[in-house]
């Protein structure tokens, strides 16, 4: 837990996805790791605590990366041109191979975890690799950061190249066992979570095995789902019993409902499988520089988000390559307003004041209450100087918001928090 103290700044929180709140030259409290209040005049009881004056700088919440692969960091911005399945098999297995190295794993996840710190993100839930070793590795890496997040040792049994597919469904599990073993009690904010890769590479006996763990060790689940259109088909002749994709994961528990699960992409569910992701609490990660750039396509977000789905966003790092969920909330509307205006008239884009809420209290309940600067959430927070976007006019904090949003890279993050701590 955190020191007691208070940030003074303009402040900005969504509390719901219409309902964005700021105010300016305000006081944020926090206390033993929560937010105690933001307050336009400090109230008697917290005059003794020492008070950080950032000078009109932004205070956020801090963001949640719902989806990423820290193992893929290492191509970023390479062997975009194709598509998931093409893609998997050209880049992403032939790079995750090499995690059986550990001191290329060291040196990649090294890397990558000072990246995450200095980002804005403060949560984020992360796909390793099959290694049990590299990964353990990564928790270290993660842990050392002061970032709070959920990191999967991935679960393959098929189609993918042999040395990821764990020698099959019972040495997997039992793998999956001894990394559970080895990390017991090892971190404070760094937790696992099972992770299936996705139906194609995972056969039905190893989902029985997990689902078999996720009750016995009650932990969450990440997966990747109806992502591309191939990959559904796919998945259709793979199990051809299933209602659905999502189905495919539900029969074995895999699928929220008995615990948290988040299912990454979501651009081609149908209303079936949206009725089960809404009756499980399945939370979706919304990816969309990924879905860009492996040409998936675009999830109809603004329905999951009315119809009351819980959803936050995703780098999908190295589908996308860019870690700032400040850059994935600006992709997020400008995807939905082209699907607006090219695949459905009847589907509004998304606003930026809800993308916002995605990326903070969205994606961060996942973790509990966090997201928000409401009394009680966890304290995490980014301090933005968006001096860079010169303006010769007087702007409100949430005009600027919406500026830092849009213009991200033209501002420099200052100071983060997550749940009290200074990360950076
Ligand atoms: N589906 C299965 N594995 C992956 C992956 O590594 N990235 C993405 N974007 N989709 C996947
Ligand atoms: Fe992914």
């Amino acid at each position: 837990m955190g020191d007691n103290f208070i940030l003074r700044g303009d402040i900005c929180w969504s509390t719901g996805p219409d309902t964005m709140e700021t105010v300016r030259n305000g006081w944020i409290v926090c206390e033993e790791g929560k937010c105690a209040g933001v307050f336009t005049r400090l109230p008697e009881q917290y005059k003794g605590l020492p008070v950080t004056d950032t000078g009109g700088q932004l205070i956020v919440p801090g963001l949640t990366d719902l989806h990423l692969h820290a193992p893929q960091y290492t191509f970023r911005g390479m062997g975009t041109d194709l598509e998931l399945l093409d893609w998997l098999e050209n880049h992403t297995f032939p790079e995750e191979e090499r995690y059986e190295d550990m001191s290329y794993a060291s040196k990649a996840y090294d890397i990558f975890a000072q990246d995450l710190k200095n980002s804005p993100t403060t949560r984020a839930c992360v796909f390793a690799t099959v290694h049990r070793e590299a990964t353990e590795y990564l928790m270290e890496a993660l842990e050392q950061t002061g970032l709070c997040t959920y990191v999967g040792k991935v679960n393959m049994d098929r189609n993918a190249p042999k040395a990821l597919c764990e020698g099959g469904a019972a040495a997997s599990a039992k793998e999956t066992r001894r990394w559970l073993e080895d990390i017991r009690g090892r971190f404070s904010h760094t937790r696992p979570i099972l992770t299936p890769r996705f139906v194609p590479a995972c056969s039905d006996e190893l989902m029985g095995e997990l689902a078999k763990i996720r009750e016995e060790w009650n932990l969450p689940v990440q997966s990747h789902l109806s992502e591309n259109q191939s990959e559904v088909e796919w998945v259709k002749e793979l199990m051809p019993e299933a209602e659905f994709y999502g189905d495919a994961y539900d029969r074995f528990g895999l699928f929220g409902g008995a615990g948290p699960a988040i299912m990454a992409h979501c651009v081609w569910s149908d209303d079936r499988e949206m009725g089960r992701m809404k009756d499980r609490g399945v939370h979706i990660a919304h990816c969309p520089q990924s879905n860009m750039n492996l040409s998936s396509g675009i999830a109809p977000v603004k329905k999951y988000l009315s119809s009351g789905l819980r959803l936050g966003l995703g780098s999908d790092m190295a589908g996308g390559y860019h870690l700032s969920i400040f850059r994935a909330m600006l992709e997020a509307v400008q995807v939905s307003k082209l699907r607006w205006r090219l695949v459905d008239q009847d589907l509004a884009p998304l606003t930026l004041k809800e993308a916002f809420y995605i990326g903070t209290k969205g994606g961060g309940s996942f973790f509990g209450k966090v997201g928000s600067f409401e009394k009680g959430y966890a304290f995490d927070a980014v301090v933005m100087d968006d001096r860079g976007i010169r303006t010769a006019r007087d702007l409100s904090v949430k005009a600027r918001v919406e500026r830092m949003i849009c213009m991200s890279e033209q501002c420099t993050m200052t100071a983060k928090y997550a749940e009290g701590r200074r990360i950076c």
